[in-house]
């Protein structure tokens, strides 16, 4: 399997393998790495990061679904400066050398450049994804992602703050998603990923009471990919900078549908809730692929679906 080339570019950033981790579902690391081989990920996008500490939304915050999960967790964090002693130079000692994409949050327009602003010393930080498409949160969050100026304005706020690679999350829920990709490709954004979660809701029929104690919540998981691979493949043919594709992804076949939709990488979430080998396992399952069908790089891959 040595003979297939796994390596993958996203805005300068050089990636061994398309795999990354997605936000919020694999912590900042460490609590993988029991499991993990950490090394092997292609990148890993940490859990949300906000410039002062944020306790998160009530419980449950967390409830299943059919081939999926619903959660509000509400972006909880213990904020940057805890997250630049703690995780940052956590990852540093223990896996040097592995891309780290720090996922900011905020409330308003300074929220978002505080914890770039507060970052840009540090050494182990290889880019920025922001997350602009949270549905957990009343200020900030998705109503940067659902709105095209709104969406550009954080965008070039960043943008003018740092010289890193800045990677734009957007969410599934609009009616358009593709003018967003555009208007944040032109605030300078070096890439986008999608998608966060789908706003949905659930009911406990013998309570009556909505299973999250917020009501409502974001729907991630296998049940989501068929609207992830769909909007990928929207944005990648619309856009010229690379998309990051998530959204469901639990196996190799999953990612490659990703890639041949136009995903230059890839990102697994729900995936590591129900087994934490997720990551690797896909990666692996990358290069047999390629291997059984004599593709010698994976990133060939990209954008090959037969649409004709
Ligand atoms: C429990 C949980 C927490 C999440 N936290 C974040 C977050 O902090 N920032 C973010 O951009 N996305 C967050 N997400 C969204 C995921 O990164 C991802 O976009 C989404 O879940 C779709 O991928 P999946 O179906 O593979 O999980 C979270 C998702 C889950 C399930």
């Amino acid at each position: 399997m040595s003979s297939v080339d796994l390596r993958v570019e996203i805005a300068g950033l050089e990636l061994a393998n398309p795999v990354m981790t997605a936000s919020g579902t694999f912590a900042s690391g460490r609590e993988f790495a029991d499991f993990v081989d950490l090394s092997r990920l292609g990148a890993i996008v940490t859990k949300g990061v906000s410039l002062v500490p944020w306790e998160g939304n009530p419980s449950p915050r967390m409830a299943e679904t059919a081939s999926g999960m619903l959660n509000s967790i509400g972006l909880q964090n213990p904020g940057v400066e805890a997250f630049r002693e703690r995780d940052l130079a956590w990852l540093a000692g223990s896996v040097p050398g592995l891309p780290v994409i720090v996922n900011v949050s905020g409330h308003d327009l300074a929220g978002y450049v505080g914890v770039i602003e507060a970052l840009e010393d540090e050494p182990g930080v290889s880019g920025y994804e922001l997350n602009i498409s949270c549905p957990n949160v009343d200020a900030g969050g998705m109503a940067f992602g659902t709105d095209c100026a709104a969406a550009a304005e954080v965008t070039a706020a960043c943008r003018a703050v740092t010289a890193r690679p800045l990677i734009v999350k957007l969410s599934p829920n609009v009616t358009d998603i593709v003018s967003v990709a555009r208007s944040v490709e032109a605030a300078g954004a070096d890439a986008v990923s999608l998608i966060n979660t789908l706003l949905g809701m659930a009911i406990d029929t013998s309570s009556f009471r909505p299973k999250l104690a917020r009501v409502v919540g974001g729907l991630s998981g296998p049940a989501i990919k068929p609207v992830a691979v769909r909007m990928v493949w929207q944005v990648a043919s619309a856009v010229e900078i690379p998309v990051i594709g998530m959204g469901g992804i639990m196996t190799a076949d999953d990612a490659i549908e990703f890639m041949l939709a136009g995903a230059t990488a890839v990102a697994v979430g729900t995936a590591n809730f129900v087994d934490p080998t997720s990551t690797v396992r896909i990666v692996d399952g990358l290069a047999e692929f390629c291997h059984a069908h004599g593709v010698g790089c994976v990133s060939d891959l990209v954008g090959a679906v037969d649409v004709s």
